[in-house]
C-alpha cells in the first residue's frame, strides 16, 4: 500500500503535513514524500509557506480549518473528516460569543484546538508553545485576558505570567485523564526519570513536571535532558517520535485511570487514531471520499479568522529574529 500512496501522493503534486499523534507510519510516510511532522504551531507555518497546493492534513479537523484559512487558494485534505477534538466540541460558536459579549473590555485569546468561527471572534489564536510567551506579552501591555477553551492551559498559562485571565470551561478528554497520583507511584519506581507534561493536563500533574511543553518541546526536553527515562504525560502517538529522535532513552507512559477503568481515552485521542494508512489510501483513491474529507470554507470567515492567526506567526517570526540576534 505504501508504494501506491507514495506514487499517488507524487501524482496529486501533493504534501502530507502530520502531526506526532498520528500512527508512526503516516508520520514516516510525510517524512518520506517531502512533507513534515510537527506541532500544531510549525504544521500551520508548514503549510501556509510550501509551494505545494495541495495539503493533506493529518491530524484533527482545527489543523486542516488552519491550515485553510492560511492558504484560502490551497487544497487541504483530511484523512478524515470527522477527526476533531473535545476542545473543539466544548467550545460552540454561539455560546463562545455571547461569553465574549459579555466580557468586552478583555482581549480574546483562543487555543488553537477551537472551530474557525471562533477564532473568528477572537484578537489573538495561540498553540501551546507559544501561549506563556503571547499572554505574557499582553499582561505587559496592561491586558486582561478572556481564555478559551482548555482551562487546564488557561490556569497554567496564568501562574506564568500572573495575567488576569478569564477562563472557559474547557478541556481535553486525552490528558484530563492524567493522574497526579500515578505519577508519583511511577516516580517511586523510577526514582531518576524526569517528567514531561503538555500543559493540557491537570495542575496536580503539570507541578510534577520538571518540563512543561507543547510536542515539539516534550520532544526538546527528552533530547536536552540528561536524564535516561521519561515519564511522559501527553498522547501515546508522541512516543514513536520520541523513540526515534533519542533511541538510547527510555519512555514511560504518565498513569491514566487505566485501561478497563474509568478513562474515558487512556492516553489515546480517538479523533488522531482516525490517520492512518487505510484512511490516507481511501482518501486519495476514491472520489467521493477526497470530496467529503475536503475543507471548505465561507471567505468571509476565511478573512475573519486569519487576522488572529497571522498576528500569532508574526510574533513567532519576531521572537526568532530577536532570539537570532541575541545569541
Ligand atoms: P501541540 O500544539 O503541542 O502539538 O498540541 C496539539 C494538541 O492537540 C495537543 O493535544
Ligand atoms: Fe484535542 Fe486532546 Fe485530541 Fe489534542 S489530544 S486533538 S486536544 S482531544
Amino acid at each position: 500500500m505504501q508504494e501506491s500512496l507514495t506514487d499517488r501522493i507524487r501524482e496529486l503534486g501533493a504534501v502530507i503535513v502530520a502531526h506526532y499523534y498520528t500512527a508512526g507510519e503516516i508520520q514516516d510516510l510525510a517524512e518520506e514524500t517531502g512533507g513534515f511532522v510537527a506541532d500544531s504551531l510549525e504544521m500551520a507555518r508548514f503549510g501556509r509557506d510550501h509551494s505545494s497546493q495541495t495539503l493533506i492534513v493529518a491530524g484533527v479537523r482545527f489543523m486542516g480549518e488552519t491550515a485553510k484559512i492560511l492558504s484560502p487558494h490551497k487544497r487541504v485534505l483530511m484523512l478524515d473528516a470527522n477527526a476533531t477534538c473535545s476542545l473543539d466540541l466544548g467550545c460552540p460558536a454561539d455560546e463562545f460569543t455571547r461569553f465574549c459579549d459579555a466580557n468586552p473590555e478583555r482581549t480574546v485569546v483562543v487555543y488553537a484546538n477551537t472551530s474557525a468561527r471562533v477564532k473568528a471572534r477572537s484578537d489573538w489564536v495561540v498553540t501551546s508553545s507559544i501561549a506563556t510567551d503571547v499572554v505574557r506579552h499582553l499582561h505587559r501591555r496592561g491586558e486582561k485576558i478572556l481564555w478559551a477553551p482548555d482551562k487546564y492551559l488557561g490556569q497554567y498559562v496564568a501562574t506564568q505570567t500572573g495575567a488576569d485571565i478569564l477562563l472557559w470551561d474547557g478541556a481535553c478528554i486525552v490528558h484530563e485523564e492524567f493522574k497526579a497520583e500515578g505519577v508519583e507511584d511511577l516516580k517511586k519506581v523510577y526514582p531518576n526519570a524526569a517528567v514531561l507534561v503538555h500543559p493540557e493536563s491537570p495542575a496536580a500533574v503539570i507541578e510534577l513536571a520538571d518540563e512543561v511543553g507543547s510536542t515539539s518541546q516534550i520532544i526538546d526536553a527528552a533530547k536536552r535532558l540528561p536524564n535516561s527515562t521519561f515519564i511522559v504525560a501527553t498522547d501515546r502517538g508522541l512516543f514513536h517520535k520520541l523513540r526515534q529522535t533519542v533511541p538510547d532513552k527510555k519512555f514511560l507512559e504518565a498513569p491514566t485511570a487505566g485501561e478497563g477503568a474509568t478513562c474515558k481515552s487512556c492516553a489515546r485521542c480517538p479523533w488522531m487514531e482516525m490517520n492512518h494508512l487505510q484512511s490516507l489510501h481511501d482518501t486519495l483513491s476514491q472520489a467521493e471520499r477526497m470530496q467529503a474529507n475536503e475543507i471548505h470554507l465561507d471567505d468571509g470567515l476565511v478573512e475573519k479568522a486569519r487576522k488572529p492567526l497571522q498576528r500569532m506567526l508574526d510574533f513567532r517570526r519576531q521572537q526568532k529574529t530577536v532570539i537570532a540576534q541575541t545569541s
